[in-house]
């Protein structure tokens, strides 16, 4: 049951899209206090209640015990003390003998104390908000509930599954041939390389640098004829330039942000003075949606959307104010008050809150200050592209994948979670990050493996693609800089690719898996408790998920293990697998267990009853045999499966699932 009610004038965010009306008195169990800066509800937590959801949050899966907030933040320094990271996804489940879920549904910045203030007070601030107060028989139930109300998520072309290399620091065509026959060569598999800023002309969105990729077409298509897409990256601001069509379109039609005057609101990001195109705006959005065919012309099939929070390192009167104080100061001497003052005017200048006060945006439902609706950006320019490849080829399936986002995007998109590190703690992050964001509807998602910044491992990164082969995004990414981390250049390679055959062999299951769930509304990725609710143990395990119907796993997540403690809240089949062809099977008893695993093998556990497919090793999604599957089974009677073997490129193959029966 879904109940909804309404405070002050929420701005218009079409997070849902099945109509509730609106309720009146308390949205019980919460208590709601009036503010003068907006609503403050609060719900009493029983000791034992965990706190689920949130998505894109810090933290482990269970979000008691800190305060979080939604909004939008491009920081790639995330450590356990921040609050926020780049998506709004602003739904709870409060998981005990009282079990429901919240959604707030907000443009702007909310806040969710859990037991941070006070340990046992859930409390929850907004301004102009819709809540919707969703109750179901488990935990299960209600996610489903909240997962219609926002619609089907996105479904992406099934080559978006295999496994993509990217760095920032390719610069030209050498370097991405550099990198797919590093792949070649070494026997890795490979679906997807990526491409940073640098391929574009001074940053320009849409734009081709023509001396480092003369012929972007040509390259796109003899990749895609060896089964590998180039994905290239589009930043949500553009550059300032006279005589760039953008640029000129934009201002010509009034389709970017303006300040208070009317006039476009001027910020810098990577090409120095650029304008944020007004994505609020219905009819800019599908403008600057309808920019991406200068690459979809060119063969194009996948982009990632990036700086969409909108990150911004300053805003032009910010930075002339900053320079001048410097320029006031030169030849003082300066005491540390002044110091700070003087430098301090630099450490603001990023995503300052006073930026998001001076600039406009002319919404569907009128003209809002940017921080009245800043959680919705990255949505909307994400949303425009999916827009407007809907009128480019109606039937067809493109990668597209966001860092920022709101609940919405998930229908029209994916999500990667941003600037991580090579860190053990992230790898354990984004383990925790995978159930919340399934709550949420982001099934397409997944971190950069191995880290983005600092300095990864062979052995972190093979821990790391031993847990991101069950992500349904699995790609590695690193920021400029950083040591070398494509799988060629470490000293194991043989490893590295009997863990990617274990991708491709287990993918017509995942695929599957991901389809129904996506259709269906299931969690595909979900704490152990969802499934096993009575069974204290399970509430607190916070590195061990179910994904999908038939399996459970257990990634190694610390340095120099070799193996770990895995707790099983029921009898399950261990299945030791190496190289995606080879396994070895054991049933294990309800009960807790330390697990040997080496660092080239994986092992997870096959539910009872429940059966899973197999496909032999690929070297890319295109060469998959998936006629002749083998089975993983746990049965002692026939068992049904719901298999989607389409064609993996269209929308209307999607159609195409068979339900078959597996004999024991
Ligand atoms: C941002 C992105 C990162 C990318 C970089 C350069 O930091 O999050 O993935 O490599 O920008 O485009």
């Amino acid at each position: 049951m879904i109940r909804k009610y309404t405070y002050g004038k929420p701005v218009q965010t079409d997070a849902t899209v099945i109509p509730v009306s609106t309720a009146s008195g308390m949205p019980a169990p919460f208590t709601v206090t009036e503010t003068e800066c907006g609503e403050i509800f609060v719900y009493e937590m029983d000791k034992a209640d965990a706190v689920f959801g949130l998505g894109e949050q810090l933290r482990g899966m269970n979000k008691r015990g800190w305060i979080y907030d939604s909004w939008n933040y491009d920081d790639p320094s995330i450590t356990e003390g921040r609050s926020c990271l780049y998506g709004a996804h602003n739904f709870i489940l409060i998981f005990g003998k009282k079990m429901f879920g919240a959604f707030f549904d907000c443009g702007g910045k909310v806040t969710f104390d859990i037991g941070y203030g006070d340990p046992d007070l859930l409390t929850v601030s907004a301004k102009d908000t819709d809540v919707y107060i969703i109750e179901g028989d488990s935990a299960l139930d209600i996610v489903k509930q909240f997962r219609t109300l926002i619609g089907q998520s996105y479904i992406p072309p099934k080559w978006a599954f295999g496994y993509a290399q990217s760095k920032w620091g390719y610069k030209c065509e050498a370097d991405i041939r550099e990198v797919f026959e590093g792949y070649k060569k070494n026997g890795l598999p490979l679906d997807m390389i990526y491409l940073d800023i640098d391929y574009m002309q001074d940053y320009k969105d849409f734009t081709v640098n023509k001396e480092r990729f003369p012929d972007l077409a040509a390259l796109s298509a003899e990749f895609k004829s060896e089964g590998v897409r180039l994905v290239p990256i589009i930043d949500a601001a553009v550059k300032v330039e006279e005589g760039y069509s953008v640029y000129d379109e934009g201002v010509e039609k009034g389709y970017f942000c303006t300040d208070a005057e009317g006039k476009p609101f001027v910020v810098g990001v990577w090409p120095g003075d650029s304008v944020l195109p007004d994505v609020l705006n219905p009819e800019a959005r599908l403008w600057f949606g309808s920019q991406y065919k200068a690459l979809l012309d060119r063969g194009i099939e996948g982009f990632w959307n990036d700086m969409n929070e909108p990150a911004t390192f300053y805003s032009k009167g910010t930075l002339q104010h900053a320079l001048a104080e410097v320029a006031k100061a030169v030849g003082k001497n300066l005491q540390v008050e002044e110091y700070n003052e003087v430098t301090g005017n630099f450490h603001r200048l990023a995503n300052n809150p006073a930026d998001h006060d001076s600039f406009y945006h002319n919404a569907a439902d009128g003209r809002h200050v940017h921080t009245d609706v800043h959680n919705l950006y990255g949505y909307n320019m994400t949303r425009g592209a999916a827009e407007y490849f809907a009128e480019y080829a109606p039937d067809k399936r493109f990668l597209l994948f966001s860092r920022s986002s709101y609940i919405g995007l998930h229908r029209y998109a994916g999500i990667w979670t941003g600037d991580n590190c090579s860190w053990w703690s992230h790898l354990r992050h984004n383990i925790a990050m995978m159930p919340g964001l399934d709550m949420c509807g982001f099934l397409y998602a997944g971190a950069d493996l191995g880290g983005h910044g600092d300095r990864t491992t062979e052995e972190l990164m093979l821990r790391w693609l031993a847990f991101g082969i069950f992500e349904p995004l699995l790609r590695n990414h690193a920021t400029q800089g950083t040591r070398d981390q494509e799988f060629y250049v470490f000293k194991n390679k043989r490893a590295f690719r009997d863990l990617l055959g274990i991708r491709y062999a287990i993918l017509p299951y995942l695929y599957s898996e991901f389809v129904r769930c996506a259709k269906t509304g299931d969690m595909l990725s979900r704490p152990l408790c969802f499934d096993y609710p009575d069974d204290r143990r399970a509430r607190t395990v916070e590195d061990q998920l179910l994904i999908g119907g038939s399996i459970m796993i257990a990634p190694v997540v610390e340095q120099n293990a070799d193996g770990r403690y895995v707790y099983l809240p029921a009898r399950m089949k261990m299945i030791r697998m190496k190289a995606g062809n080879r396994y070895t099977e054991r049933i294990v008893e309800k009960g807790e267990y330390y697990i040997e695993v080496p660092l080239d093998e994986v092992v997870f556990f096959l539910r009872e009853g429940k059966v899973m497919p197999l496909a032999k090793p690929a070297e890319n999604v295109a060469s998959l045999d998936e006629e002749h599957l083998t089975w993983l089974k746990f049965i002692t009677q026939p068992a049904q499966f719901t298999l989607c073997r389409d064609d993996g490129i269209t929308k209307s193959s999607l159609e195409k699932i068979e339900t078959v029966t597996v004999e024991p």
